[in-house]
């Protein structure tokens, strides 16, 4: 039988599907707002029921990305030797002919990726809470439109790249959101620093 290592535990798990379906359906409702999309409006049974599952969805999205701090702060920012060997050949991404050094349970992309979610979602989440509140201030309601609109383009561009790797690019990967493990062989070739300090090789 494959052994399995486990990378993601349960409340991580379900902490991921509460923060992708959310944020997914957020872009989706984004989108119709902005460019003011019949057919979208018309899916969530028009525009102002739209805007109150947006920003009722919008609270579930940040309570939730809050909570995987938990799970992800600390790794995310902590960055060795091989994390900087790592950007300088681009993780192996633009050429198969450089040395890609070994990585640890999360590659610095997936580090700074988290990072860009992490400082998008709050931003995006504090400009929607002001202009969902926030009355007779126009410059801050202003700003806000700004401030979300801008985090919103971090949004569309980062998280179809992040399905793309978890996904098609990586085979297996997407097992990982499902019941949070690998085996054990593909752990030991695409983490070996990570399964050397689990004393698993
Ligand atoms: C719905 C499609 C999605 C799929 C298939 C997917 C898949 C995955 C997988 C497999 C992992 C674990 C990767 C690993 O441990 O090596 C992961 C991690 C993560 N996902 Fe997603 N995800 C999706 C949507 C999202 C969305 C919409 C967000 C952002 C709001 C998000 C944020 C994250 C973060 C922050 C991590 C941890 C850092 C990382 O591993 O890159 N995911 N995702």
């Amino acid at each position: 039988m494959t052994e399995m290592v486990r990378k993601s535990s349960g409340d991580e798990i379900l902490n991921h599907w509460v923060l992708a379906v959310s944020c997914i359906l957020l872009i989706i409702s984004g989108y119709g707002f902005l460019f003011q999309t019949e057919a979208i409006g018309s899916l969530f049974g028009g525009f102002n029921t739209m805007k109150t599952v947006h920003n009722w969805v919008g609270v579930v999205f940040i309570l939730s990305l809050l909570f995987s701090m938990r799970h992800s702060f600390k790794d995310a920012l902590e960055y060795d030797e091989d994390d900087r060997q790592w950007f300088k050949v681009a993780g192996g991404y633009l050429s198969h002919k450089v040395k890609v050094p070994p990585m640890g349970k999360y590659n610095p992309g997936q580090k700074l990726y988290y990072l860009a979610i992490l400082g998008a979602g709050i931003a995006i989440a504090l400009s929607g809470f002001a202009i969902w509140l926030v009355q007779g201030n126009q410059t801050l309601i202003l700003i806000s439109h700004l401030v979300h609109n801008v985090s919103f383009c971090i949004f569309i561009i980062a998280v179809p790249v992040h399905i793309y790797l978890s996904t098609l690019a990586n085979p297996g990967t997407f097992q990982i959101m499902v019941n949070g493990t690998l085996p054990l062989e593909v752990a030991k070739k695409r983490y070996p620093k990570w399964m050397k300090a689990a004393g698993k090789m």
